[in-house]
């Protein structure tokens, strides 16, 4: 039986191993961590992460051919091929600090594997890592091998939260990448034989290492670039009376651009499209092509000046002052069906209110009251380093409330910001929620789920991104 085993069982290891274990119950899959609440989580019925079906595919196969472990050393011994999928975080100091992919998880966890292993190993690179990583990985391994052979593949995970068992089960493409020797190919085949029990052979791409590596962030980068470019226009929509839905609608159906990514918002997050360009960014910068990164880096500009905007409009709407007023914040997740707040722009929105002295009442129906005081206290990417090497207790921000429910957290309120798209705030009685609140009552859309009409004949007056003023808005100005 062939063994599979997965360092790091985070948001990538945990849903893409178990589905691995479902579509092949011929092959045995070890997930393993160092930390030993996530393994206990993924060991009960609460698992650590929320991912729409993942429960099922988990249920079917745990304790049959899908085990979860704190016991890293004996599955990455006894396995044929070793996933690696923990944290690539962004350098917070020394060479490359804001910018560079900090690998210590990745170089710890190679060193670990040659240590521990005695027979012949696949090693793939599932997290995502900067181009050449594989020659570092492989130096690793080869200068520690005790005559054992590795062989190192680049196999990105392209899947989404919120639709990631969807994505794994049907992904529009499998990219593995390895050497152009005779074993490398050899060890391409033996993942390819993996994906090919559920995944159509002609979805599974075979590349050289290297163009693997950069397709990632390639993929990233172009997505996040669809986001910020219609951001930027939703502030000339503002600015000019177009509608940015209507734009977005009309691009989108030139088959050449498509209609996917093109929703206006309060700005992209998640664990990966900041910290993919950052990486890129530099990577471009040590290829000595400046204006390159300077092209990808504005990317991420574009997103801060979204956020910057967001807040600007809550405040300036709002008499120039939010001091001392509440204010209900719904939505606290990067985006809907998910519980996943790394990056997520209610972070920044969050403290740009705190920092005029907001009063913040916070629902999200998937982000607990300590993961959001942790997020509002934990500096810039300390979040992407694993759990027990966070600061153990940061301090809470008094200003903040968490509830559990919107209509608590919007009551005597004098604003709403909805930020992030869950499905349940297109239906919630809005008379109601104005009823409660205080008046002039505002509601400013970051994800454009409400009907802007209907909310201002109950009386709210009401921003959406990208839409045509409410009067009440025009004169204020949106950028600082
Ligand atoms: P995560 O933070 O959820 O999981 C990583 C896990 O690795 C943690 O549980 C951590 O404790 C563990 N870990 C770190 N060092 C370890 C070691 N030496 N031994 C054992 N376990 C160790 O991260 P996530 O989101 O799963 O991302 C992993 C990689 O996949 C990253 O490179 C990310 O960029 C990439 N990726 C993430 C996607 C996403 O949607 N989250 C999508 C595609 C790729």
């Amino acid at each position: 039986m062939v063994k599979i085993c997965c360092i790091g069982a985070g948001y990538v290891g945990g849903p893409t191993m178990a589905v691995i274990a479902l579509k092949c119950p011929d092959i045995e899959v070890a997930v393993v961590d160092i930390s030993v609440g996530r393994i206990n989580a993924w060991n009960s019925d609460q698992l650590p992460i929320y991912e729409p079906g993942l429960d099922e595919v988990v249920k079917q196969c745990r304790g049959k051919n899908l085990f979860f472990s704190t016991d890293v050393e004996k599955h990455v011994s006894e396995a044929d091929i070793v996933f690696v999928s923990v944290n690539t975080p962004t350098k917070t100091q020394g060479l490359g600090a804001g910018k560079a992919a900090d690998l210590t998880y990745w170089e710890s966890a190679a060193r670990m594997i040659a240590d521990v292993s005695k027979s012949d190993k696949i090693v793939v690179e599932k997290s995502t890592v900067p181009v050449k990583t594989a020659e570092a990985i492989e130096k690793i391994l080869t200068h520690n091998s005790k005559g054992i052979n590795f062989q190192i593949l680049s196999n990105p995970e392209f899947l989404a939260e919120g639709t990631a068992i969807q994505d794994l089960f049907n992904p529009d493409r499998v990219l593995i990448g390895g050497r152009e020797t005779p074993g490398g190919q050899k060890a391409i085949q033996a993942l390819r034989d993996v994906y090919a029990h559920w995944v159509p052979v002609d979805r599974i791409i075979c590349t050289n290492l290297w163009s693997a590596e950069l397709s990632k962030l390639a993929a990233n980068a172009f997505l996040a670039q669809r986001i910020s470019s219609v951001n930027a226009m939703s502030a000339l929509c503002e600015a000019t009376g177009a509608d940015v839905t209507e734009v977005s609608h009309a691009v989108g159906k030139d088959t050449r651009i498509g209609p996917k990514f093109l929703n206006a918002s309060v700005g992209f997050g998640g664990s990966c499209f900041q910290k993919d360009i950052l990486n890129l960014v530099y990577i471009c910068e040590c290829n000595g092509l400046p204006e390159v990164a300077n092209y990808w880096k504005q990317v991420i500009k574009v997103n801060d000046y979204q956020k910057t905007r967001f807040v600007n409009r809550v405040v300036s709407s709002m008499f120039n002052t939010v001091s001392g007023k509440k204010i209900a914040i719904l939505g606290f997740a990067f985006k809907k069906d998910t519980g996943d707040t790394r990056e997520t722009p209610a972070i920044d929105v969050c403290k740009g209110l705190l920092g005029d002295k907001a009063h913040l009442s916070i629902y999200d129906p998937q982000v607990s009251g300590e993961q959001i005081q942790r997020d509002l206290a934990m500096k810039k990417f300390d979040w992407d380093h694993p759990i027990h090497l966070q600061p153990l207790s940061p301090t809470s921000v008094k200003q903040v409330s968490v509830v559990w429910d919107a209509y608590t957290a919007t009551k005597d309120a004098h604003g709403v910001c909805i930020l992030t798209e869950w499905d349940e705030f297109k239906s919630l009685d809005y008379k109601k929620i104005y009823d409660n609140m205080q008046k002039p009552a505002f509601v400013f859309d970051g994800r454009n789920v409400v009907d802007a009409e209907k909310l201002r004949e109950i009386g709210f007056i009401v921003y959406s991104i990208g839409k045509p003023l409410d009067a009440w808005l025009k004169d204020m100005p949106a950028v600082a």
